[in-house]
């Protein structure tokens, strides 16, 4: 299999770097036409978009820039799924659990795939915007993640996020290990499943649950102080609140794919990651 990758950023590079069968380019998609040449460029079995707008410094910064986040999330990817129509090859994208805010209408309160998200920042509503229209084209998946928990440090890994704040709310939450996402989306892409998928571990996990083990495996002496979900937007920490919600993999376990349990996969990961901040070569089936 050949899976050409579209999105430099850093899922686009992460996979690229796990997937020896791949090739990344850093071509911007501004037409049809754009995305088309790039594929009959490369000849791929598969395309894999890790193409978004998710705003710098954060997602905040989306509410000011709808344009800007509507064309990288949902015209971009129109885009990439017609080129990919035309050129008879499968596409999976990469959409957002944070489309969903609170609990589900389920007894478990838990979202399913094809539950109707409620979102209200521009960057969620973009992401939804995507799913709707994309859930719907033959050649298409989509793997929903969350919250990329990783054990290599980077600016978009919750571990250094979370570690970097000095208040955090303590919430439930579905998280994506980034390990475990990388292996679902390479079985997507070989088995070309098209429709929705949630790419989160099966399990709950509680921030306080990631700092406790932060403290355990990597800085014994870190503090933070604990604040309610209001206090994020209350003390004027971030401008709209944050979507926290749990999701089922339905479709995954329907399928035959399997994500570690959170509790086991998080410990593993923060190992890893301990490793990683002292400086030591880390093993990673995934990494080249
Ligand atoms: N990381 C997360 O927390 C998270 C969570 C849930 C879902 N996702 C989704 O996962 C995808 C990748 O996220 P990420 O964290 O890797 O984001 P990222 O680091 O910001 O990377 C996104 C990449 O997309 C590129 N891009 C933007 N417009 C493009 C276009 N028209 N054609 C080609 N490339 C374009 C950007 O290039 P330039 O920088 O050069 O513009 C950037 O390299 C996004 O769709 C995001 O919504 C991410």
């Amino acid at each position: 299999m050949k899976i050409l990758i579209f999105g430099h950023g850093y899922l686009g590079q992460r996979c690229h770097g796990a997937w020896k069968d791949s090739v990344l380019t850093d071509v911007h998609v501004t037409s049809e036409e754009s995305a088309l040449a790039e594929i009959q460029r490369h000849q791929p079995d598969v395309v894999f978009s890790a193409v978004g707008v998710k705003g710098k410094p954060n997602v905040d910064w989306c509410d000011a820039h709808p344009y800007e986040t509507v064309q990288g999330n949902v015209l971009v990817p129109l885009l990439l799924a017609q080129a990919c129509a035309k050129a008879g090859v499968y596409l999976l994208h990469l959409g957002s659990g944070c489309i969903f805010y609170g609990d589900s209408p389920h007894p478990d309160h838990a979202w399913r795939e094809n539950d109707f998200g409620n979102p209200l920042p521009v960057y969620s509503r973009s992401k939804w915007a995507a799913d709707l229209v994309l859930s719907t084209m033959p050649n298409v998946g989509i793997a929903r993640l969350r919250m990329p928990i990783d054990h290599i440090p980077s600016s978009g890994n919750l571990i250094d996020k979370v570690s970097s704040f000095s208040k955090v709310i303590d919430v439930e939450n579905s998280v994506t290990i980034i390990d475990d996402l990388m292996s679902v989306c390479h079985q997507l892409l070989e088995r070309q499943l098209p429709g929705l998928f949630h790419a989160t571990n099966p399990g709950i996990m509680k921030h306080r649950d990631l700092i406790e083990l932060y403290r355990d495996l990597v800085n014994p002496s870190h503090t933070c102080e604990w604040i309610s979900n209001n206090d994020l937007v209350a003390q004027g920490i971030v401008s709209k609140t944050r979507s926290n919600n749990i999701l089922t993999s339905d479709r995954l376990i329907e399928a035959g794919i399997v994500m570690r349990p959170v509790s086991e996969a998080l410990r593993d990961t923060m190992e890893k990651y301990a490793r990683a901040r002292r400086g030591e070569m880390i093993f990673c089936e995934f990494c080249s």
